[in-house]
């Protein structure tokens, strides 16, 4: 039975993936943040907080311990922070990026023997917004950026010894990550801000509400663990793919001016 390590399981696409590989046939460990969450569900869970140096490394000692071998580890646990820089305090800086770029790092630091000994696959959600950065997603689009850059690194690193690495890049799906993604706590919605906080809130409604089902999320991180076909990036959602070709095609010209400024020099 294939062994697969998941962080953030207790709701949202890790729940999803969780449920969907226990299905499969898959012996799932799921990570979780609060005792109560451990026992509801029909596959294996721990506590732990990916932030927290000692529970990351109890983790390592369970995986260790219970699989020796690991086929697939999925970098799913993730809070969304928005604010202006202006405004952001160091300690909400280092929040996002402990969550979403140090604690991805972390984890998959203390389960590559594992990995390595199962030549597995490590599937690290990032987001389009570790593409693409938008007004007050700072906090956010630097965290994700950072994971697509260091996972770049990974996937030349363990080339070697057979180990997968892909990136995942959700566009919106509905999980409860919009009403429970911390705020900066600075915010002032009649501030200079106003504007971008405008479009922010609106956003967080239409997330909660109206944004995509999970499920197509869920097969394509599914996927990505399952098919050795995988692409290195997956962009998934409506429109998401584009986002990402233009976003490319900008920094492209981006280039492309800055060779013809260079030269005037
Ligand atoms: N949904 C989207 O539209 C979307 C779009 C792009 C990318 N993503 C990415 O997808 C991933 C999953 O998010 P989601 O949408 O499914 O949101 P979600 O339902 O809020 O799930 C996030 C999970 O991360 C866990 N978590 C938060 N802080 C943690 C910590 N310090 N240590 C360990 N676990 C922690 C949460 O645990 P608790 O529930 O116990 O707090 C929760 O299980 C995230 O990386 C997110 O950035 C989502």
């Amino acid at each position: 039975m294939p062994s697969v390590l998941i962080t953030g399981t207790s709701s949202g696409l890790g729940h999803g993936v969780a449920r969907r590989l226990h299905d499969l046939g898959w012996d799932v460990l799921g990570t979780v943040l609060d005792r109560a969450d451990e026992d509801r569900v029909p596959w294996a869970t721990v506590v732990c907080d990916v932030t927290d140096d000692d529970s990351v490394a109890a983790l390592g000692l369970v995986v260790a311990d219970r699989f020796r071998r690991l086929d697939a580890l999925v970098n799913n646990a993730g809070i969304a922070m928005a604010g202006p820089w202006e405004e952001l305090t160091p300690t909400e800086l280092r929040r996002s990026l402990g969550v979403n770029l140090v604690g991805a790092m972390a984890v998959t630091g203390v389960c590559l023997p594992a990995l390595r000994a199962a030549q597995g696959v490590i599937v690290n959600i990032s987001s389009v917004s570790g593409q693409a950065g938008d007004p007050l997603m700072g906090p956010y689009n630097a965290s994700k950026f950072g994971l697509e850059g260091a996972s770049e690194a990974l996937r030349l690193e363990l080339r070697p010894f057979g180990i997968r690495v892909h990136l995942v890049e959700p566009g919106p799906f509905r999980t409860p990550i919009s009403a429970t993604g911390p705020i900066a706590a600075a915010k002032d919605p009649n501030g200079v801000y106003a504007e971008h906080w405008k479009v922010i809130d609106d956003w967080l409604s239409w997330h909660a509400e109206s944004s995509a089902d999970p499920q197509q999320c869920v097969s394509a991180i599914v996927g990505a663990v399952t098919r050795d076909d995988a692409p290195f990036r997956i962009p998934v959602g409506e429109g998401i793919s584009d986002v990402v070709r233009k976003h490319a095609a900008s920094v492209a010209r981006q280039a492309d001016a800055a060779d013809a400024w260079l030269a005037t020099l």
